[in-house]
């Protein structure tokens, strides 16, 4: 089978095309036709073993431990192992394979049944696939870490992206009054999307504005802790889910801090990939509640090309790899 393998942390240039072995599933995994795979920001952090404080989270101190790249897929199901009891061949499938080793960038892989959830049968594979990784990033960032409730004035920073265009759809689904924050050339598109109201960073900072928030999904972007504290209102939440490495950082260090010497909560958090997370945005989808923003496709051997773009941090939506 073909598939994007790499052998050392580099840019995209060190993503080569090879010819391996198609995989043979164990007991309890299904071998899985690959139709539709998409890029993450985790897929070139990883790519790149950078920030170095990703190598251990166990992808390899010197070199990466998993040689072919990708999270997220959907595709059909061909061989099934003896122990598999949710699913047979022939089944249209999708999720976020990053706790079963990667390998999404690859005609074949094969994962635990547990990482897999029907694709939604309205859903083509492409669409399906920009779901699983970024949406449930905004699910958990939203719901869990955000305890979102409707009614709420929730503000999502870098609301154009992959994470963001999930996240203001969601927050809209949990009844919240939605603002998103973008530059001008995707102010319509956040708005198409359901976002109530817009700012647009290059001309109005959202922090300085007046404006309080209930929640703060902080998406991408930079502002310093302090701004986002003065922009959430008496018991608001703010929760860094990406962003500058210095946005992580101050809401990894100060955010349990400031949380436990005042009212207004503040922090970050690392997406855990959650089958009932999946199996709930597979339900917002079927209600045409959430709708995947789909930038760019890019074919299998261009995987280097979409990690370079998404890298360049202003894709609109999701960037899609095609089989
Ligand atoms: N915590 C976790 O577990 C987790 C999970 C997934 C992702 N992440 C992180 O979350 C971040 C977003 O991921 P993603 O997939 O959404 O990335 P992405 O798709 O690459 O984000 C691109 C978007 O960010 C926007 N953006 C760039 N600079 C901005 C700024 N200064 N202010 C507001 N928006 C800005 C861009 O809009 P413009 O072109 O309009 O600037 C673009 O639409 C990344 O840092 C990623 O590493 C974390």
């Amino acid at each position: 089978m073909k598939a994007i393998v790499y052998h050392k942390y580099g840019s995209p240039d060190v993503l080569k095309l090879e010819e391996i072995q198609k995989p043979t599933p164990r007991d309890d995994e299904v071998l899985i036709k690959v139709h539709a795979a998409s890029a993450n920001a985790a897929d070139w952090h990883i790519l790149r073993g950078k920030p170095f404080l990703v190598r251990l989270m166990g992808i390899g101190l010197l070199k990466p431990k998993n040689k072919i790249l990708g999270a997220d897929i959907a595709g059909r199901i061909e061989a099934v192992g003896r122990n598999v009891k949710q699913f047979q061949p022939g089944d249209e499938v999708f999720g976020d394979i990053s706790d079963c080793g990667w390998g999404g960038f690859a005609e074949y892989v094969c994962v635990s049944e547990d990482a897999l959830v029907l694709k939604p049968a309205s859903m083509t594979f492409e669409e399906a696939t920009a779901v699983p990784l970024a949406a449930v990033t905004a699910l958990q960032g939203l719901r869990d870490k955000g305890q979102i409730q409707p009614g709420q004035k929730v503000l999502i920073n870098g609301a154009s992206g992959g994470v963001g265009t999930f996240a203001v759809q969601i927050a809209k689904s949990f009844g919240a009054e939605v603002t998103g924050v973008c530059s001008t050339s995707k102010l319509d598109m956040v708005r198409s999307i359901g976002a109530d109201q817009v700012i647009d960073y290059t001309q109005e900072d959202f922090t300085k504005n007046g404006q309080r928030y209930d929640l703060i999904l902080a998406a991408n972007g930079y502002h310093s802790i302090w701004d986002y504290k003065r922009a959430l209102r008496p018991k608001g939440i703010y929760v860094a889910a990406g962003g500058s490495m210095a946005q992580i950082f101050q809401a990894m260090l100060l955010g349990p801090w400031i949380s436990m010497t005042g009212s207004k909560k503040m922090g970050n958090f690392i997406t855990k990939p959650n089958k009932k997370d999946l199996v709930f945005m597979k339900e917002l989808l079927e209600a045409g509640k959430v709708v995947p923003v789909i930038d760019r496709r890019y074919p299998l051997s261009e995987v280097a090309e979409a990690l370079r773009y998404l890298e360049e941090g202003h894709a609109r939506g999701k960037v899609v790899i095609t089989m």
